[in-house]
This record gives structure tokens, C-alpha cells and sequence, in this order.
């Protein structure tokens, strides 16, 4: 970056679990961020409030678009100097990926920051999800003349408690999963995941290079998790471990995954190598959120 040029971050994937709180920690610092957002109304209702009323022309820049068709990307990408990219695709992943990074670089973005998979470290193939990371990863390294390209790549987001566990505790004051009920499963706070993000923009470009960053925040077990749970919403939830049947049958009929991810998802690292990354302290500049934290400062999400 040369000294003096004003950085604006271009997001993709800025209203969801990871980028929306990266946004909101820029806005905070008053950085320019530009969305790619298919809804304009549910951007503004997220983040204009942070924003002075003076402010918003200069600070938050709505840009309506679907990653079906990138043409208002190429339109809007140009002036800006960071991106920030979520792609949510288990069809067509790495092609969406590349694509987006092509075009940011080619209009001169210095870095992309990527929010991959902690799977992609796991053994070659073995896993459909850091499959469809690591093409992806691997694509984006090979652009020629590319910037800087920086890999988060975080373990199960603390918000999936949302998304797969709410509907089994109002139905019936249980979570369920695969594991044994004694495995330390690997944990990261959505919101750590955005600020790791929000820090990397505000450092030097050349700091992180083409960084790979793992993100675990937090181990604990499925029968913790289920006392934490009980703690926070003030009344007891069990801990239900299913055959692969039963949660294969959850994962694609109810949740509607299809049956790459849906398979992936009911594995767990089960040898006791998990640790909390290291570093990640260093990376967010503070300690990382615990999954206790995370489910009391979110249990209204589970009434
Ligand atoms: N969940 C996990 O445990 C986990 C673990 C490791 C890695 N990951 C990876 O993390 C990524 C998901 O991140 P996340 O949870 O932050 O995402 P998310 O909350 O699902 O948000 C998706 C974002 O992408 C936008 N979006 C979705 N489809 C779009 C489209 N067709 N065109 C334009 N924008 C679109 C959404 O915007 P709208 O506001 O329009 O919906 C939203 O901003 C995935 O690549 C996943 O593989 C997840």
C-alpha cells in the first residue's frame, strides 16, 4: 500500500456470521466499506446505525449483486483496495472463488482475505469441504501478478449452534450430533473470525503476505456444551449422540444440505490432536471468545 492511499474494503459476503461483524469493527474505525449485497434493505438495516448520518456516502457503499453474475462486481470493484470474500456454493466453489479473485486483482485490489476451511488441512481428499477450500486455495495462489492472498481457515463456527441446534432444542431440549460425548470438538467465534479479518485490513499489506491462518478458539466436549447451553436458557438440554443414519437423515432432509457436506459434517476429529490455535491471541489482540461466552451473549437467538 503506498503510504497516504486511502484504503476502502470491498465485501463479499459482508452481511453474513463472519463478515458482518468485520464490517462492523471498520465501520467503527470510520474505513470506507463497499458490500456486494443481494438485499440493499437487509446491508442498510445491518450497518447504518453505526454510521453518522454524515457519514454513510462517504463510509458504507451499498453495491446490489448476486454471485450468479458478477457484472456489478466488475463494475464496482475498481478503487478499492481490500476484499473480503465469503462464497457460499457447494456446487460450483473454487470456479466462484477464482473468478472473484481474477477480476479483484485484475482491477487492483492488493489483498484478499478469504474465509476457507480448517478442512483443508486435513489429508488430502479425505474431507468433500476442504476439498472444494483447497482447489479453491490453490486456484487463487496460481493467478499470475497476483497480491496478496491470506487464507483464514477456521474450525466450526460457534454460530452453527444457531443454525443446526435450535430447531432439536425447542423441540425437545436436545442437541444431538455424531461424537462421543466426551471428544473436545474445535470451536471459533464468528465474531473472532470477522475481527482477525477487520485486523488484517488495518495492518500493512505486506504483514501477512499470502498468510494461512487456523482458527480454533475453543475445544469442548459435546456434554459441556450441552451444560453451557443448559446454563445460559435456564433449563436442562441433554446431549443425544445419533447413529450416522439419523443424522444423515437430519443433515439433508432437515437442514437441506446435500450429501457431500452433509456426510463431512457428521465427522468429528476424534484422536485428541485438537488444540487452540496458537497465535490467535496475537491475531485478534486479545484472548479468544469462549463457546460459553459466545451461547450467553446469543441465547435470545435460541427462544
Ligand atoms: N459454518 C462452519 O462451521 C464453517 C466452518 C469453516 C468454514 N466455513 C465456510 O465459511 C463460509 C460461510 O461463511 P459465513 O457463515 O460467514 O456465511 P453466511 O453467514 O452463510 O453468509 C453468506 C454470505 O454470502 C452472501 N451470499 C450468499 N449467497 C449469495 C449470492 N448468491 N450472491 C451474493 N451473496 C451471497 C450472503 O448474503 P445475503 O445477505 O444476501 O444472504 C451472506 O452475506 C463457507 O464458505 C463455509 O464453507 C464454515
Amino acid at each position: 500500500m503506498t503510504t497516504g492511499e486511502q484504503e476502502r474494503i470491498y465485501f463479499i459476503g459482508g452481511t453474513g456470521n463472519t463478515g458482518a461483524p468485520a464490517v462492523k469493527e471498520l465501520l467503527k474505525k470510520k474505513i470506507p466499506v463497499t458490500l456486494y449485497a443481494r438485499s440493499p434493505e437487509k446491508a442498510q438495516n445491518l450497518f447504518s446505525s453505526l454510521v453518522a448520518k454524515d457519514d454513510v456516502s462517504s463510509l458504507l457503499t451499498i453495491v446490489q449483486g448476486d454471485l450468479e453474475d458478477l457484472t456489478p462486481f466488475e463494475e464496482s470493484i475498481q478503487g478499492h483496495t481490500r476484499l473480503f470474500l465469503v462464497a457460499v456454493d457447494f456446487q460450483n466453489y473454487a470456479k466462484k472463488v477464482i473468478g472473484i479473485a481474477e477480476k479483484a486483482y485484475a482491477a487492483g485490489i492488493k489483498q484478499v482475505v478469504h474465509i476457507s476451511s480448517m478442512a483443508v488441512s486435513y489429508p488430502w481428499r479425505v474431507s468433500f469441504i476442504g476439498s472444494m477450500h483447497r482447489v479453491a486455495e490453490e486456484s487463487v495462489l496460481a493467478i499470475p501478478d497476483r497480491g496478496s492472498y491470506v487464507a483464514l481457515r477456521p474450525s466450526r463456527f460457534m454460530s452453527n449452534n444457531l443454525l443446526f441446534d435450535r430447531p432439536s432444542i425447542l423441540h425437545g431440549n436436545v442437541i444431538v450430533d455424531t461424537a462421543k460425548h466426551d471428544v473436545h470438538q474445535e470451536w471459533i467465534s464468528n465474531n473472532d473470525i470477522g475481527t482477525v479479518a477487520a485486523n488484517i485490513f488495518q495492518d500493512p499489506v505486506e504483514k501477512h503476505g499470502d498468510a494461512v491462518y487456523e482458527l480454533v478458539g475453543d475445544l469442548v466436549t459435546p456434554e459441556t456444551r450441552a451444560k453451557y447451553l443448559s446454563q445460559s436458557l435456564g433449563k436442562p438440554i441433554k446431549y443425544v449422540k445419533q447413529t450416522v443414519e439419523e443424522r444423515y437423515e437430519v443433515l439433508t432432509k432437515q437442514v437441506g444440505l446435500p450429501h457431500g457436506p452433509a456426510f463431512d459434517l457428521m465427522q468429528s476429529r476424534e484422536d485428541g490432536s485438537s488444540n487452540v490455535s496458537f497465535g490467535i491471541s496475537l491475531l485478534l489482540g486479545r484472548q479468544p471468545e469462549t463457546l460459553e461466552q459466545w451461547i450467553e451473549k446469543n441465547k435470545n437467538g435460541f427462544l
